[in-house]
């Protein structure tokens, strides 16, 4: 079970903080679960945990036993909702390294997260030689940068194993009904996953945008949905004993006292990930009407090396948020050495995790004293079941909060406008008037 720790909040904020958004909170609540608020058709994820496709979690574990089998790598075409929750939850539960330290089953690859065509040929080189299948997730099955990366290793599986035996290695996730990338895998007949109607990108982690990459690199997706299902459960009663209201009630008091900055720290450099998705979840629920918190994120301790300056007399517009794992996986102790020339003999025997545990100690006393209210997240184990919880914990923290700020925290209508622009530019049909628009300004 998760423990969610203000003992260094109440100092930044005015007494009563808490009592007073108790009926914001009850009404959040209502809404996220009653699916009654501003975007309600887009609560799909709540019950997830408990009410998925059983028979479709099947096929995702045979899928991913099958790739596991016949593939040496795995590229996963997706992008936002549709990439950052599976290298996420990979990467935590295994290794930033994990393509360098995996022992079995694939390599995994990302693509289609961008218009680099140095990473593109990057990923075409690292897989053109080995046995290799496709995992492309799109819901809309019209994003650019998905359908153009599909485009690609599509035709680099057909040059390799033929159209038919290219198929039986394109694993097409997307809209159950509708879209280009759902009818394409019809017309083809590629085996085709999921992403739930009600189900927007960043909240689509649990369903088959994230689970079937997470169970090919090798997690255990049942006890990732067990975790979930544990939060899910708790989280479900109302009232300020509730950690999700807590952490919502304490962020928006923070807000409403003039903080702009929330910042996700973590001490795992495998953590990194799960930021960059906490950043999507936070930032496109949220950034909205001229209103949110700027969630950034951090890699401690090496980023107290660089940023620890800003964030310790920079300015004070920020609130930090740290995540911790109770139990560490492996040990080290830190050696003897007779000669101490580096003045360490202190720490002789000592554990690398006790000394991590130090650092965190006195980083929180330090920022907290430099006026960086704290918010401590202890999850009891870097595994499946805690990262389950982690991340029901943050979606539903994140529509409560939403609501509590009152903008609809399940859809991104800022993102069609770099879209919009970029159609234009590359002069898509349709969009004539605005790219000689656009030329114009530009050619200024
Ligand atoms: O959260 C979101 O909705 C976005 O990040 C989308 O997931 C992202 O734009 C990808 O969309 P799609 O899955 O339709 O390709």
């Amino acid at each position: 079970m998760l423990n969610l720790d203000l003992s260094n909040v109440a100092q930044f904020l005015p007494g009563g903080w808490r009592t007073g958004q108790e009926p914001g909170l009850r009404k959040a609540h209502d809404y996220v679960l009653g699916g009654t608020g501003a975007g309600g058709e887009y609560t799909g994820w709540v019950r997830l945990p408990a009410d998925y496709d059983r028979e479709e979690f099947d096929r995702i574990q045979k899928a991913a036993a099958k790739i596991r089998s016949d593939s040496k790598a795995l590229v996963v075409i997706g992008i936002g909702g549709s990439y950052l929750g599976a290298r996420a939850v990979i990467e935590t539960l295994t290794s930033n390294n994990y393509n360098l330290t995996h022992k079995d089953g694939p390599a995994v690859y990302f693509a289609g997260n961008g218009l680099s065509a140095d990473a593109m040929n990057e990923v075409i080189e690292l897989v053109k030689d080995v046995d290799f299948s496709v995992n492309v997730i799109s819901k809309s099955g019209t994003t650019t940068e998905p359908a153009v990366a599909f485009r690609i290793f599509k035709a680099l599986l057909e040059e390799k194993y033929g159209k038919e035996g290219a198929k039986g290695r394109i694993y097409a996730t997307t809209d159950a009904k509708r879209g280009a990338l759902k009818g394409l895998a019809d017309k083809e007949g590629y085996e085709t996953f999921v992403v739930p109607d009600a189900v927007g990108g960043r909240y689509s982690v649990l369903t088959a945008v994230g689970l079937l990459p997470i169970a090919a690199a090798g997690v255990d997706i049942d006890a990732l949905m067990s975790g979930a299902r544990e939060e899910m459960e708790l989280l479900a009663k109302p009232g300020m004993d509730n950690p999700a209201w807590q952490y919502a009630a304490a962020r928006h008091a923070l807000y409403d006292a003039g903080k702009r900055i929330e910042i996700l720290a973590g001490y795992e450099p495998s953590f990194r990930f799960f930021g960059e998705w906490w950043k999507q979840l936070f930032g496109e629920s949220e950034g909205k009407q001229g209103k949110g918190l700027f969630p950034a994120s951090v890699e401690f301790t090496a980023d107290l090396h660089s940023m620890g300056q800003y964030i310790q007399q920079g300015e004070r517009l920020m609130i930090e948020t740290v995540v911790r794992f109770d139990t560490a996986r492996s040990k080290i102790t830190i050696p003897d050495d007779p000669e101490n020339v580096d003045g360490l003999n202190f720490l002789s025997g000592r554990s690398l995790g006790f000394v991590a545990e130090q650092a965190m100690r006195g980083t929180i006393l330090a920022h907290v004293d430099g006026g960086v209210p704290n918010i401590l997240l202890t999850a009891p184990a870097r595994d499946e079941r805690s990262l389950g919880g982690l991340i029901y914990f943050f979606e539903f923290a994140c529509g409560l909060s939403g609501y509590l700020l009152e903008v609809n925290p399940f859809d991104q209508p800022g993102v069609e406008a770099y879209k919009n622009n970029m159609y234009a530019l590359l002069g898509k049909p349709g969009y004539e008037a605005q790219k000689a628009a656009l030329e114009k300004r530009l050619d200024s």
